[in-house]
């Protein structure tokens, strides 16, 4: 397993990517809910941001690609809206021990 960061370093309803040995990752939270995806687009494989930890769209309750607008349900990584439509994010398993956020890995 690999230290992501604590719970408390991401901003409820916000995200943030990381880089590690098995790609780029998004780290979402929902309260004390967390979900992790690969930062690739199904569109056309490139990461979702522009930014550094840009990645919610403006009601924070999708995922947004900032390169054609597609946006992913928060909870399963699925695209509701956008060229890849029907598709999903690849999930990441996480783990939370004592407010610490763990990649599987
Ligand atoms: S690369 Fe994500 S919508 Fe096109």
């Amino acid at each position: 397993m690999l230290r992501l960061c604590t719970l408390a370093d991401i901003p409820d309803q916000d995200a943030k990517g990381f880089r590690t040995p098995l790609g780029e990752v998004i780290v979402v939270r929902r309260g004390v809910e967390v979900y992790c995806y690969l930062n690739s687009c199904p569109h056309i494989g490139i990461g979702l941001n522009f930014q550094p930890d840009v990645f919610m769209d403006l009601s924070q309750r999708y995922l947004l690609c900032a390169n054609h607008g597609a946006l992913f349900r928060i909870e399963d990584g699925y695209c509701v809206r956008g060229p890849c439509s029907g598709q999903s994010l690849k999930k990441m398993t996480l783990s939370v021990e004592n407010g610490i956020i763990w990649l599987n890995t």
